[in-house]
């Protein structure tokens, strides 16, 4: 934590990405005159340069240093997180922070054309849905198959994925999710035989739920290898940008609104446009349906640690820059690569500017997928890779974390 806390003490130069941000949230912030003080002194955002000083998450986190999670879940300072909830109408209480555990759980682990996947289990449907895409996808020949015929297979395995998705996941505590199912090569085989090679699968010809009417972001990722081989994939969300942009007063501490990551009723969409059913209803001490996929890549190649922020996209991120790696991609160009995604409904597939040439574009039209070009970029995916053949160790950030704009 020394890095942190040093940073929170001594202040770090407001960035442009971070103004975005706070321009998005500013309503929102209105209700916290302690995220107030902090990131828009004197009523307007921070400026650009200036320095963000944050004191009392300095103190929070020197607390935890010193104590551990017990620093942060009782004692003054979860009463503090409480009482300024409260104030505000917010129900917690001192147990719901107490009662708090952090549960570990077996990654997801498969196969794909002889590299080991691991990834993250419910409740992230990100390894589910990925094992579930890579398994429909060993069904085909994707290496002799290119262009749009390629990216049209790849898309219809994100849909029947997505779908299931919505219908059948939730926390594993709550609900029974067949995971050991979802990602059965059996399972995926039965899936692939209803792809036909040209033509998409409308959304709405797939059983399952269905949006209740039509509608419309931050998250970190870090991919860690050490010098002995150890290495960690870990994505840290407070769901969308500045979370909830509360902060209950003297902690410093910027509160989540995972609450999205629900869903509130079936078919209706939440800020990432995701449906869900009954495995992803609100209930007490339950945990959201998350789509963060840490993941490990391993086979005799090497290894590959790579994960992203996204909401919804993170999955086919991580998924198409896997599959780009299996192919021989460095890390440089699985960070770099164009981005498409498609997650059952909307049924449209959503594209960065250039994933598409031209022909890709009208050729997938005439098959009947609906594209739209979307007006930001993807994702800020960071990657290792090691290679065991000439034990060359790579990194590569993602250029959209440097790239002015929103991004998901
Ligand atoms: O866990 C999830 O799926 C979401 N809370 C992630 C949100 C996210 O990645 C926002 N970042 N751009």
């Amino acid at each position: 934590l020394g890095p942190a806390i040093r940073y929170a003490e001594q202040g770090f130069p407001a960035d442009r990405r971070m103004l975005l941000g706070l321009r998005f949230r500013r309503k929102a912030a209105e209700a916290s005159p302690a995220f107030m003080a902090i990131f828009y002194p004197d009523g307007a955002a921070i400026s650009e340069g200036a320095v963000v000083r944050q004191p009392d998450l300095a103190a929070t986190l020197r607390l935890i240093a010193e104590q551990g999670p017990s620093g942060f879940y009782s004692g003054p300072l979860a009463d503090r997180l409480v009482d300024g909830v409260r104030a505000a109408g917010g129900i917690w209480t001192r147990d719901d922070l107490r009662a708090y555990r952090v549960v570990e759980r077996e990654p997801i682990a498969f196969e794909y054309r002889g590299v080991r996947i691991v990834s993250a289990p419910p409740p992230s449907s990100g390894g589910v849905a990925m094992a579930n895409i890579f398994n429909i996808l060993s069904n085909f020949d994707l290496q002799d198959i290119a262009g749009a015929d390629r990216s049209h297979l790849i898309i219809e395995a994100m849909r029947r994925a997505y779908r299931d998705r919505a219908q059948y996941l939730g926390d594993s505590d709550f609900v029974d999710v067949p995971v050991a199912l979802l990602t059965h090569p059996f399972y995926a085989r039965g899936q692939a035989t209803s792809i036909r090679a040209d033509v998409a699968t409308p959304s709405e010809s797939l059983p399952g739920i269905w949006p209740a009417g039509q509608k419309g972001t931050n998250t970190t990722h870090f991919s860690v290898l050490d010098e002995e081989g150890n290495r960690v994939a870990s994505t840290n969300t407070i769901n969308t940008w500045y979370g909830s942009a509360f902060m209950p007063p003297g902690t410093g501490v910027i509160l989540n609104n995972e609450m999205d990551d629900f869903s509130i009723k079936p078919g209706v969409p939440n800020g990432f446009e995701l449906i869900g059913a009954r495995a992803n209803a609100v209930e007490a001490g339950k945990r959201p349906l998350s789509s963060m996929s840490p993941t490990f890549l391993e086979s005799e190649r090497g290894v590959a640690i790579l994960g992203t922020p996204g909401g919804s996209r993170i999955i086919t991120m991580v998924l198409r820059s896997a599959l780009a790696w299996i192919n021989g991609a460095s890390a440089a160009d699985m960070v770099a690569m164009k981005r498409f995604h498609h997650q059952y409904f909307p049924d449209t597939v959503e594209y960065e500017t250039g994933a598409f040439e031209a022909d890709e574009v009208a050729r997938l039209t005439e098959m009947g997928h609906t594209l739209r070009e979307s007006r930001r970029p993807f994702g800020n995916m960071n990657v290792v890779t090691w290679d065991f053949g000439n034990g060359r160790v790579d990194a590569a950030s993602d250029p959209r974390g440097l790239v002015e704009g929103r991004v998901y």
